[in-house]
């Protein structure tokens, strides 16, 4: 009999151990409030209610003070906490990624997501499934650049305009099999990365960019989190 080949699982990894400086609120940007819930309960209900997620794990810094003020209960049965963000993003996914050992088999996906996209949608997510399951590598959601490129010169003057054509903005998530991702973020150089992709791209892998939406913002500054709210708000209607 030809033994069963093991299911392929997906698993959402969560970073959300940053402080958000940018942000300038004492407040870590995901606990602030949208629409009377914290920007990570919005984010961590996208994974949780979605029937192709198997496991949803939060990375938090280890001296997080700010989640055991929110009820996060109706996702108990996905979600598991992890308390060992590190001091980059890379580090907190690299370490996330750590204590997944033991559950996650080499070839299943894990989905790294930004707590600060909170406007992911299932329609977003399912078309990123359905692109990237036979992939052999693995990709992200990515919209092309509409913005014209300026590169800075002297005196905050533009030195000159950089071609757009066939740049794209990357988003999360960023969908690898655990095992390439593990030794991707393990690499030398890998703490420098700003994004998984980047990671894997430096063992000489193209991810794949996958079509995304603008709605799938990541809040950064004030302003983001007014936008924010009228797409949740909107979301909510439908
Ligand atoms: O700061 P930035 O917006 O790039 O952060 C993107 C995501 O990475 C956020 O969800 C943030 O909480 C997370 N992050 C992290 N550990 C860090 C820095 C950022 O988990 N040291």
């Amino acid at each position: 009999m030809i033994p069963a080949m093991p299911t392929t699982r997906n698993y959402a990894l969560i970073p959300a151990a940053g402080s958000g400086s940018r942000m300038g609120s004492v407040l870590p940007k995901q606990y602030l409030p949208l629409l009377g819930k914290p920007m990570i309960h919005h984010t961590l209900a996208v994974f949780c209610s979605h029937p192709g997620i198997s496991r949803v794990y939060v990375v938090l810094d280890p001296d997080d003070t700010d989640w055991e003020r929110h009820d996060c209960g109706a996702f108990d049965d996905k979600l598991e906490v992890l308390r060992c963000g590190g001091a980059t993003r890379a580090a907190t996914v690299k370490n996330g990624l750590a204590a997944m050992a033991g559950k996650a088999h080499e070839r299943d996906w894990v989905l790294v997501h930004d707590a600060a996209r909170p406007c992911l949608t299932h329609a977003m997510l399912d078309h990123l499934l359905a692109e990237l399951r036979d992939d052999e590598v693995g990709g992200l959601l990515a919209v092309p650049v509409a913005d014209t490129l300026k590169r800075e010169g002297a005196d905050g003057r533009v030195d000159h305009t950089e071609p757009r054509s066939g740049l794209w903005r990357a988003q999360t998530p960023q969908m690898f099999r655990y095992d390439l991702l593990r030794r991707a973020l393990q690499a030398d150089g890998a703490a420098a990365s700003t994004d998984e992709a980047q990671a894997v791209e430096s063992l000489g892998h193209a991810p794949r960019l996958v079509m995304g939406d603008g709605h799938n913002l990541k809040v950064t500054y004030q302003e983001d989190l007014v936008i924010a709210e009228l797409l949740l708000s909107k979301a909510e209607k439908k």
